[in-house]
């Protein structure tokens, strides 16, 4: 069986091909520069982008693996969560695709598609066997941060989450104020490279703890499992206020490593108390600040059973929700032409 997936609840524009055994055949993906000027993405750019691109990527995926449309058995693309716009356009081009020849359609939630990211095997940069449940999913990329606990292929239980902004938001935050582009992950992680990590001690890192927090109700919040990044951003700001201009920018490499080990801390203190509390004892990580070098390091240190998609398959791509449709309902045609995108919460029926 061959299934081509869709992407588009972003600003990456993705297609892919994989078979039921969660084989990669083909995994493009056309990263959006567009909005880089603006510093953010903005959704308008973004839809009218995937417009553009959505045919040519479809097209490059089929043609990567020698398949024509005929041979594909099955189409799914990303209802939601994202933007509304920009997921409509690969939504209605999958729906297209599949009412052209007759096939079967299956909607994919998003965060299911980065859970599924653990579940692809064979080629193509996946490892040779996919990471069986259940385990402890840690999902951190620019819109959603969440731990869940995966006890199957098709679905997750919502374990904790973020109360405010997701761990890739506060890179991205922490990036423009340190003067780097959008998104800015990975240029923090660089900067941070020739940083000292423990010069500076911002909330929820280990050096915070401690000194023991601060005040009783954030002790209790801290317990928990969901997660806070606001406060960290705004240290930061006030970090750099102090520090003025010109020792901030002598010392940036400080403050972006710093930064960086409070947003892991962060991540990995409650990723771990999640196994403990589940008593599950593996570990899977995805979301594009998987694909961060510090983060990869500090959770294959912990005492579990971790996997880790390689980068390529941790930040938004359409082999994950490829990897997903496997396991999802499937809408047989015309069924599934009334089928709508949403932006955020649970999907509606
Ligand atoms: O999963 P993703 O590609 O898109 C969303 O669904 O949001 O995640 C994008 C996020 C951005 O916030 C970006 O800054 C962050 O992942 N990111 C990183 C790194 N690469 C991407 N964060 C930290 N370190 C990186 N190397
Ligand atoms: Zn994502």
């Amino acid at each position: 069986m061959r299934i081509l997936a869709l992407e588009t609840s972003c600003d990456d524009t993705c297609a892919a091909v994989a078979d039921e055994s969660g084989r990669i055949l083909a995994n493009v993906i056309s990263s959006q520069q567009a909005h880089e000027r603006f510093g953010g993405v903005v959704p308008e750019i973004a839809s009218r982008h995937h417009l553009e691109l959505v045919n040519l990527v479809v097209a490059r995926a089929l043609q990567e693996t020698d398949t024509s449309m005929d041979e594909i058995d099955l189409v799914a693309a990303t209802q939601g969560p994202g933007l509304v716009g920009a997921l409509l356009v690969g939504l209605s081009t999958g729906k297209a695709l599949a009412a052209a020849r007759g096939l079967p359609f299956a909607a994919i939630d998003h965060l299911q598609g980065h859970v599924a990211a653990n579940f692809l095997a064979g080629e193509a940069g996946a490892p040779a066997t996919p990471f069986e449940p259940p385990f402890v999913c840690l999902i951190a990329s620019g819109g959603h941060t969440l731990l869940a606990l995966v006890r199957d292929h098709d679905g997750y239980e919502l374990l904790g989450q973020t109360l405010d902004d997701a761990a890739g938001e506060a890179f991205d935050k922490g990036a423009r104020m340190l003067g780097l582009g959008y998104p800015g992950g990975a240029a923090l992680e660089r900067l941070a490279r020739g940083g000292d990590a423990r010069a500076f001690v911002f909330p929820g890192s280990s050096g915070d703890r401690a000194r023991g927090g601060r005040g009783p109700g954030r002790r209790r919040f801290a317990e928990g499992l969901d997660f806070s990044f606001a406060g960290l951003k705004t240290a930061l700001l006030y970090k750099l206020r102090e520090l003025g201009e010109e020792e901030a920018r002598e010392r940036a490499a400080d403050l972006a490593a710093s930064y960086q080990a409070a947003i892991v801390d962060n991540l990995l203190q409650r990723a771990e108390r999640a196994l403990q509390r589940t008593g599950l004892t593996r570990l899977a990580v995805g979301g594009g600040v998987a694909a961060n070098g510090e983060l990869r390091a500090r959770v294959a240190g912990l005492a579990a059973t971790v996997h880790v998609p390689e980068r390529a398959l941790c930040t938004d791509n359409a082999a994950m929700i490829a990897s997903a449709a496997r396991f999802a309902p499937v809408l047989a045609h015309p069924d599934y032409l009334a089928l709508d995108a949403y932006a955020s919460g649970e999907r509606v029926p």
